[in-house]
């Protein structure tokens, strides 16, 4: 039996996904640590776009303030923001991974500033 096994092939970005909610299963992630951000980050792109640069009628997160960030994710999880899908979201991340997330984001490229 033929198997892809090619670096960031379809078949690896399988074994991500699974390790990321493994990851977000257990409470071992460290916040600060980027390479695990970027891992949680993946559960964002399917909406927010590849490095969170949205293409479709998302709303753009790569490049904003990281604060800015983090409290739309601390607002949508706390019901302070209204919101269609992120409130659910949101709640499946504990504070140390909305950080690390907001971190992550905010270091993206963001397209130029209106
Ligand atoms: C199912 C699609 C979907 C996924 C997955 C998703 N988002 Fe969102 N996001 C949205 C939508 C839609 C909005 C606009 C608010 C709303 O209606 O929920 C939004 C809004 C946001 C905002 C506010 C942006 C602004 O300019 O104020 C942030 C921050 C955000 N999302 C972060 C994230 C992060 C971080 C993740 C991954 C943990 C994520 N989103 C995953 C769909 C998604």
């Amino acid at each position: 039996m033929q198997r892809t096994n090619r670096r960031g092939g379809p078949f690896q970005q399988a074994l991500a996904a699974n390790a990321l909610v493994l990851a977000v299963a257990t409470t071992g992630v460290h916040a600060q640590d980027m390479n695990t951000a970027r891992h949680l980050a993946q559960t964002c792109t399917n909406c927010h776009g590849t490095n969170g640069l949205s293409v479709g009628g998302m709303p753009s997160i790569a490049g904003q303030d990281r604060e800015y960030l983090a409290r739309q994710m601390r607002d949508f999880r706390d019901g302070k923001r209204p919101a269609t899908v992120m409130h659910q979201l949101a709640k499946g991340f504990t504070d140390p991974e909305i950080d690390a997330l907001a971190a992550w984001f905010a270091a993206q490229k963001s397209p130029a500033r209106r």
